[in-house]
Parts: structure tokens; C-alpha cells; sequence
């Protein structure tokens, strides 16, 4: 194939193209928040039942149940952990946590750690609490002492810092904290909100896994969405994802029932997504919630009120003036007075699943809230076009989930769309299965459990066709973006992982080779078959006066391609990033260029 390309771009490339699309689904806690202990403040569970001890175990007999504390922590945090030491033992006897299945243990690392406990009856006992990690079969890595005292039935904070001299060498781990059993013979302790941080993403306390963010980081991303996908929406108006039950101290943080078959803390909450942001150099596509939840129950428009007014409050926390927004003022008392960049913000998710209703609530949310934010973009989330909004929504967020030929014979997806000053977020994508009667079945028939050359080269080929499409399409995002490989909710995700290590796929990969190698304009040229093997896009970064080309072979077959550039002076020489099955990595070689035009 000969491919001529035009010397004369033919529209900028925004630079919110390439990013990612966040929300907890086996992702947050446990993944991308460092926190390493699981179950941490017994949020959300019913008491006196063996799943409110998840993740928790007896060591050396000790009695576990967690109670509804008649003296609780904090109001958002009603259950603690009741630990009755029998009579007649000795040695260590407590509580082990088991992480987020495992827990990876480091040589040199500190790990701060820190719980609250008080004992229900007041006496004259004192001792000592060791805080501390052992192996799976009780050998101690690493472990301190602290004096406690049952003179008083009121909460003290313990905090520590625990730093292992040897590395553990798996990650069957467990946090422990125990008492002499003798010297402790028949007390009964309270524990209440558990904590063990490794060093996080650039040290940020409450902050990210460091492999999970460096790995995140690297692909360059633009912008984050956040935070989701159906973990905003929710089965239920009670439980959907509200921003100010996830900002201040851990201790008013409630936790919710997410959306996707467990509880989430909210430790990782909307001020830790900000920071993070801010860390990483991308911008937050928000969504807030729009009044319909996932079981079925749109809220009714007369009572939109106050939830049109939660989702004011949480765009003044991000973008507001706190001498005008209390939400604002809250954002200036934890850290940031500035406000953070904010551009677009969505208005639910995937609400053709109510289209019905989502016409008054588009409407009702939308009028209010640009009345507002004059300057923020208001994303719409149901089918294009389908229903008609008012007002018209300017952009909307496209998801598909499809197989790997749709994506590579659907790359002239967005050429035929209308220029009518609408545009398109890609908000979710990605090749899920080889079948296509049947894209969310199983593995057993055609589900993909991770990304594969096929599905990611397909992938490839639609980006292509994003790029060329990118007067119109402002950002794009593959879909999920993480997952714990021994909690998985949905698969294939772009970068697994489990407590000890990142596996990053193909698709990341892929994205990363777009990101990194992004143009500020398209340069037309010839155009591939859109039912074709063969796809590509070529893009100018204007500052260093480089011509990207990105070419996807879609099947595994050779196929010569020549590139016709028409400039008079062209380097001799350029660098091609390859990236072939069956490497794991991506190559980089010189080429040499033979024609000067
Ligand atoms: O990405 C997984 C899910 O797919 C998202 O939560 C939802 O928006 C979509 O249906």
C-alpha cells in the first residue's frame, strides 16, 4: 500500500485526547489506594455475623465479633472489633488481617500503621499491643510494642511505623496485633478503624500503590474520568456515590455498598482523586450523579432538589470560591485553596438505560447547573441524538464494548458523524470477546480475560480512526482500567494486578504508545479500507516539527506499506516503536527514510 500524506493538517488534535476512565471495580481499594488491610473499619457490615469479620481471623484463640459499638469511634463509623481474650492462654493472642488477598512485605519499606481501641470496662490492667506482620504461618517479619492502659473506656489512637528488615518472600502476609495472653487472660478490647500504609505515589499520606500509579503515570494520560461507570450510579438512590461522604478525616467517612459486589471504603474519596490528579498532570472528567439508580427507581422530577444541589456543591469542592461555596471552603481546609482544573463534567452514566427520565433530569440538572458553572461542558450519557435533550447536550460520552473485528472494521466509526458542534467523549471501550452474539458471556465463550494481541491491535485501529475523527472527538478512554486478579469483577482490564506486582496488558501498551506519542494536528492522507487489516493515522507535533505515524496490523500476516511524505528536507533516519506478538515490550528501532521529496 501507498500511503501520500498531505503536508496541510486538516484539524488540531485536542490535547484531552488520550486518558483514562476510572471507578472502583476491583480497582480502588485494595488496587490504586495503598491501604492494605482490608475491612478496615467494619463499614457497612451487619454485626455479629462471620462476613463483618472479612479478611479478619483469631490468632491463638482469641474471640472475635464485631459489635455495634455502644461508644462508637465517630457517627460514621457505628461497628468495631471485639476481641476477648479466653482465660488460661498464653502468648501473643489478637487479630490477624489478610490484606487485599495477600499482603506484599518490603526490606527497608515503612509501613505506617495505626488503629483506634478502647476497652468497655475500665480496670487497673496494663500491658502492651503488638502491632506487627507475619507470615501465613505466624513467622514475625517485623514488630513493635505499645504500652496500652484499661484505666479509661474512652478511644486512643495507636500510630506506628513498622519497618521490616528482610522482605517476605510471598505476599501471604498478615497484619497482626496481639496481647500476652497471660497478662491479658479475660479482657475484653475494642479495636476501631485499622490502617496500614506502605510509602505511597509521591508520598501522598492516603495515597496510591506506588507500582500501580508509576504504571498509570507512564501512559501520559490527560485526564481521569472519575468516578464511574456504574459505581456512581448505584442499584439504589441511598447507595450511590456521594462526594461528601468521601472528603475529611477517615474517621466521617461511612463507606457505601458499591456497585459491584463489595463495600467501599471511600478512603479513596473525591479530594484523594483530585490530589491525585494533580500528581500525575491530568485534569478530572467528573461525573456527578443524575438522578436515576441501576435498580431501576428514577427520582422523581419534584424532588430533584436537593440532589441537583449535591451535585453543585461537589463542582464548587472542586472548582469553587471558598469565601462564596461552603463546599469550596471545605476543599480550602483540606489543603488546596486554589481551585483544581475542571473542564468537563458529566451528567450520570450510561442513562440510556433510563432514557425515559433521563429527559427531565438532563434537563432539570443541566439548566441548573450551567447556570452556575457558566464555563464547564456538561457531558450527556445517553444514546446520541436519542432521546432529544434540551437543553442540546455539545458533547456526549460513547461507550462500546465489542470484539476485536468490530473495533478494527469500525475505525470509520466517527467519520460519518454530522459537524454540527457536538462532540464525543469515548468515554469506555474496549474489546471484551471474540464473540460477537454473546460480548458479556464467559470465558467458556468468547469472553476475554485479558487483553490479547488481537483484541489490542483491533483496538489500535479504532484509536486511529479517533485520531482522524479528533475535530470531534475530544477525549477517549479505555474500559476498566484495573483489576485485582483474585477479585475480579469484569474482565479483560488494562493493567492487573494482585497485592504484590502490576501486570500491565497489550491494550496498555497500545494506549501508552498513543499517549506518548501524541500530535497537536492530523495531516490527511491516504485513507485505509475500512474493511481492511491494514489501518493508520498520521499527526504533526508542531514544537519539535515531528510526523508521528501510527500503523495497526490487525491480523498476523505480513503487509508492506509505504509512506509518501511531502516535504522537501525530511530526516535521514527516525525511530519506529514496534510492538509484535510474542514480545511483552515494546521495541524501539532507527528507520531509515529513503525518499527526500
Ligand atoms: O467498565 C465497566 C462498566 O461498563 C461501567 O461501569 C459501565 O459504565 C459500563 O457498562
Amino acid at each position: 500500500v501507498a500511503v501520500s500524506v498531505s503536508a496541510t493538517a486538516s484539524h488540531p488534535i485536542p490535547s484531552t485526547l488520550w486518558g483514562q476512565m476510572f471507578e472502583d471495580i476491583s480497582s480502588g481499594d485494595g488496587g490504586l489506594y495503598a491501604e492494605l488491610l482490608q475491612n478496615r473499619a467494619f463499614q457497612q457490615v451487619t454485626p455479629n455475623t462471620t462476613a463483618a469479620l472479612n479478611a479478619w481471623h483469631p490468632v491463638n484463640g482469641a474471640t472475635l465479633s464485631v459489635v455495634a459499638d455502644t461508644v462508637p469511634v465517630s457517627s460514621a463509623l457505628p461497628n468495631s472489633l471485639q476481641v476477648v481474650i479466653p482465660a488460661g492462654k498464653t502468648g501473643p493472642v489478637g487479630v490477624g488481617n489478610e490484606g487485599y488477598w495477600g499482603i506484599k512485605v518490603t526490606a527497608g519499606s515503612t509501613y505506617t500503621a495505626s488503629f483506634h481501641y478502647r476497652f468497655p470496662t475500665a480496670s487497673a490492667f496494663k500491658g502492651s499491643i503488638t502491632v506487627g506482620l507475619q507470615t501465613a504461618i505466624g513467622h514475625s517479619l517485623v514488630s513493635t510494642p505499645v504500652p496500652i492502659t484499661a484505666a479509661s473506656t474512652a478511644w486512643a489512637q495507636v500510630n506506628v511505623t513498622l519497618r521490616p528488615t528482610a522482605s517476605a518472600s510471598s505476599t501471604a502476609n498478615n497484619f497482626t496485633i496481639t496481647l500476652d495472653g497471660a497478662a491479658a487472660s479475660g479482657q475484653t478490647v475494642h479495636f476501631a478503624l485499622f490502617s496500614l500504609f506502605p510509602p505511597t505515589f509521591k508520598n501522598r499520606p492516603n495515597g496510591m500503590r506506588v507500582d500501580i500509579a508509576t504504571t498509570l503515570a507512564e501512559m501520559g494520560p490527560s485526564f481521569f474520568r472519575l468516578p464511574g461507570g456504574n459505581n456512581l450510579v448505584s442499584e439504589t438512590v441511598a447507595q450511590r456515590w456521594q462526594w461528601n461522604a468521601t472528603v475529611g478525616p477517615l474517621l466521617s467517612r461511612p463507606g457505601r455498598v458499591g456497585d459491584w459486589g463489595y463495600i467501599n471504603t471511600d478512603g479513596l474519596g473525591l479530594m484523594d482523586y483530585l490530589n491525585w490528579c494533580e500528581d500525575v498532570g491530568m485534569e478530572a472528567i467528573m461525573a456527578v450523579w443524575s438522578g436515576f439508580a441501576l435498580g431501576g427507581t428514577s427520582v422523581a422530577e419534584a424532588s430533584l432538589g436537593p440532589y441537583i444541589q449535591q451535585a453543585i456543591d461537589q463542582i464548587n469542592f472542586v472548582i469553587g470560591d471558598p469565601a462564596k461555596s461552603s463546599a469550596a471552603a471545605l476543599r480550602a481546609s483540606l489543603g488546596h485553596a486554589a481551585p483544581f482544573p475542571l473542564t468537563y463534567v458529566e451528567v450520570g452514566n450510561e442513562d440510556f438505560f433510563a432514557s425515559s427520565t433521563y429527559t427531565y433530569r438532563w434537563h432539570d440538572f443541566v439548566t441548573a447547573l450551567q447556570a452556575e458553572f457558566p464555563n464547564i461542558h456538561f457531558i450527556a450519557t445517553s444514546n446520541t441524538f436519542n432521546p432529544i435533550l434540551s437543553p442540546n447536550p455539545l458533547q456526549y460520552d460513547v461507550h462500546v464494548y465489542q470484539t476485536p473485528t468490530w473495533f478494527a472494521q469500525n475505525s470509520f466509526f466517527y467519520d460519518g458523524f454530522e459537524r454540527n458542534a457536538t462532540t464525543y467523549f469515548e468515554g469506555e471501550y474496549a474489546a471484551i470477546s471474540t464473540n460477537s452474539s454473546d460480548i458479556f458471556g464467559s470465558p467458556a465463550t468468547g469472553r476475554l480475560t485479558f487483553p490479547t494481541m488481537q483484541s489490542s491491535s483491533g483496538e489500535a485501529a479504532f484509536m486511529t480512526g479517533l485520531e482522524r475523527n479528533a475535530d470531534i472527538v475530544f477525549s477517549a478512554s479505555y474500559a476498566p482500567l484495573l483489576n485485582h486478579v483474585a477479585n475480579s469483577q469484569w474482565t479483560p482490564n488494562l493493567v492487573s494486578f494482585d497485592a504484590g506486582a502490576v501486570y500491565p496488558s497489550t491494550s496498555y501498551y497500545v494506549q501508552k504508545l498513543f499517549s506518548l506519542n501524541r500530535g497537536d494536528e492530523y495531516l490527511p492522507s491516504t485513507l485505509p479500507n475500512p474493511t481492511g487489516t491494514l489501518f493508520w493515522s498520521v499527526v504533526r507535533k508542531t514544537s519539535t516539527r515531528q510526523i508521528i505515524i501510527k500503523i495497526s496490523n490487525t491480523v498476523g500476516t505480513a503487509a508492506p506499506v509505504t509512506f509518501v511524505l511531502p516535504f522537501r528536507t525530511v530526516a535521514s533516519t527516525g525511530t519506529a516503536q514496534v510492538y509484535l506478538f510474542p514480545f511483552t515490550t515494546v521495541h524501539d528501532f532507527d528507520v531509515w527514510i529513503p525518499n527526500r521529496c
